[in-house]
């Protein structure tokens, strides 16, 4: 049996960070640790790292009932009132932000202060969206879909700047520009998007395409390996989308050739090594 386990498979630079992160504040910090939020949509990290004490504050309303310590903030990023906000109520801020939606906090702040309109495609609801408003300095509108791109309007003659959730998918962030590009107000448009999101799920397919079985790991709730389970799917019928080892029934991949595994970006490499090592071993 030849199994090939995905380059790209499981955590992306940010959320490796952000988890090294809450493991290096738990070597060496003598206070309590916190995380704004899920660290990561992974139950067996997060019950890990409760287990070592790090505790999910889910809101602001949350952290009078608490002792003060350190309060992580995950990758998603989150607005300058929130940081202020847990600064104020006496949390010393560790800042896991990825770097590359820091950038897009970075972008939205200075645009806004230059008077522009900030546009940011993506999920209004989504807690990078969220956060990435909370830096605008000025107006901000949300664009999420073909209708409000269409509906899109700004009395003024402003210019607009426009940036995208950094997991958007391109060819629909192209089509939403296309659309607002075409309503003659002055626009510069940056692709924030994070290519680790696509290279994964090409990956995937490519991976999928030649193999006989593929096995897919990631949370029941990660919408990323969703898609993945998808792609693969797609690809190779005998698709297994499974969360850890002990979901996958191992007897029925014992005829097959070719086995791929990928895994979603939440996924700790134990987990992704421990089915690998033990898919070999049939
Ligand atoms: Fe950062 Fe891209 Fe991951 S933006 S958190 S490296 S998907």
């Amino acid at each position: 049996m030849n199994v090939t386990l995905a380059k790209t498979a499981g955590f992306c630079f940010g959320v490796k960070r952000a988890v090294d992160t809450v493991y290096n504040q738990i070597q060496k910090a003598d206070v309590p640790i916190y995380t704004y939020g899920s660290i990561i949509h992974n139950e067996e990290v997060v019950a890990d790292l409760q287990q070592k004490g790090v505790r999910v504050v889910e809101d602001l309303s949350q952290l009078c009932a608490l002792k003060p310590g350190i309060m992580i903030i995950r990758s998603h990023g989150v607005s300058k009132e929130t940081i202020s906000a847990i600064e104020q109520a006496g949390f010393t801020t560790v800042d896991a932000t990825c770097p590359f939606v820091k950038k897009i906090h970075k972008i939205v702040e200075e645009q806004s202060k230059e008077g522009k309109h900030i546009v940011i495609i993506g999920n209004n609801s989504h807690p990078e969206v969220e956060g990435t408003k909370g830096w605008v300095d000025g107006p901000v509108t949300v664009i999420e879909d073909v209708e409000n791109s269409q509906k899109f309007h700004i009395l003024d003659k402003k210019s607009v700047c426009i940036v995208a959730q950094t997991t958007f998918n391109y060819n629909k962030f192209q089509e939403l520009v296309e659309i607002i590009s075409k309503k003659g107000y002055d626009i510069s448009v940056l692709n924030t998007i994070c290519n680790a999101t696509e290279e994964r799920q090409a990956e995937a397919a490519e991976l999928a395409e030649k193999s006989d079985a593929m096995i897919v790991i990631g949370g029941k709730h990660s919408s990323n390996t969703q898609k993945l389970f998808e792609i693969s799917k797609k690809e190779c019928e005998n698709t297994y989308y499974i969360q850890t080892l002990s979901d996958l029934d191992l007897q029925k991949l014992k005829s097959v050739r070719n086995v791929g595994i990928t895994a979603g970006a939440s996924t700790p490499n134990t987990i992704i090594q421990e089915v690998f090592d033990n898919v070999r071993r049939i």
